[in-house]
């Protein structure tokens, strides 16, 4: 079955019946599962103008393309919608997932803003290019993405937020699957995508959502949820990922982001022991 085929046998919306909302509201959340709950849902909820952006581009004018990025921002959009539906159950004051959308897009930042107009630029000039880059950059955070649910399910204890991630978390892998079986086609045998890409990485590499949280906000959440050395373990499993793609060996532009944060973290989170050939970095 091809890869778009066996999405459109799957896909759906995560699905949230038989949650056993009381037995959430039993175990309740702790302040750190709030905010990381907080930014997913913020993240999720802006796949949608990313969709935007990139169908405005000519080069996702490919129908298998456009096919996935609809189930995609559809998967993402119920994410969104889930975990609000988690958080009001538990008793946290959130706006519904539309209007958090709204709000959150409202305060987007520059520098968001600035990525919509130098990925126009690059799709304009460099369409192959830009292909290549969005599906690299598509299974980098992916990867991450499903990383994060992981492990929120791995330390809650909350049974019903821990169902809940692993179900999403499920969705996530399919995504990154997706996109770096695509990115393993748009690499292959072009040494000058993979160039490209492998620098734009290594330029500008964070978590998702940095556009619409400050570096330090992104800093602090992708650390609290991975704190101390676990951020290390998980930036370098994603390269390790990564470096199995064509032109990509070696690749740490995951390590070195976390190895750059360390300074804005809390003493809590940061990092004991920051891996020999990035204490510069830190
Ligand atoms: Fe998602
Ligand atoms: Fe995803």
């Amino acid at each position: 079955m091809s890869d778009i085929a066996t999405h459109l046998a799957v896909s759906q919306k995560v699905d949230i019946e038989g949650l056993d909302w009381e037995l959430a509201r039993t175990h309740g959340l702790t302040q750190q599962e709030v905010n990381s709950l907080l930014y997913f849902a913020d993240v999720e909820s802006q796949t949608v103008h990313y969709f935007l952006e990139v169908s405005r581009l000519k080069v996702s004018r490919d129908p298998e393309l456009l096919t996935f990025l609809t189930m995609w921002n559809y998967e993402e959009y119920f994410h969104s919608y889930a975990i609000t539906r988690l958080l009001t159950e538990c008793g946290v004051k959130v706006p519904t997932a539309s209007e958090r959308a709204e709000e959150v897009r409202k305060n987007a930042r520059f520098k968001a803003k600035f990525e919509d107009f130098g990925q126009g630029m690059i799709a304009w000039s460099m369409p192959k290019t830009f292909i290549g880059l969005w599906m690299f950059w598509g299974s980098l955070q992916e990867c991450l993405t499903t990383q994060a649910y992981e492990e929120l399910a791995r330390n809650t204890s909350n049974p019903v937020l821990a169902e809940l991630c692993k179900r999403i978390a499920r969705q996530e892998r399919r995504h990154f699957a997706y996109y770096f079986n695509q990115a393993k086609d748009k690499l292959e045998g072009q040494p000058w995508i993979q160039k490209f890409t492998r620098g734009i990485a290594n330029l500008f590499y964070a978590p998702v959502g940095g556009g619409v949280k400050t570096d330090e906000e992104g800093a602090r959440l992708v650390a609290e949820l991975f704190p101390q050395d676990r951020i290390f373990e998980v930036m370098s499993y994603i390269e390790k990922r990564m470096a199995q793609l064509p032109g990509m060996e070696g690749l740490d532009c995951c390590t070195r982001w976390a190895a750059k944060i360390q300074p804005m973290l809390p003493e809590s989170t940061r990092a004991k022991n920051v891996p020999a050939q990035f204490i510069a970095a830190a």
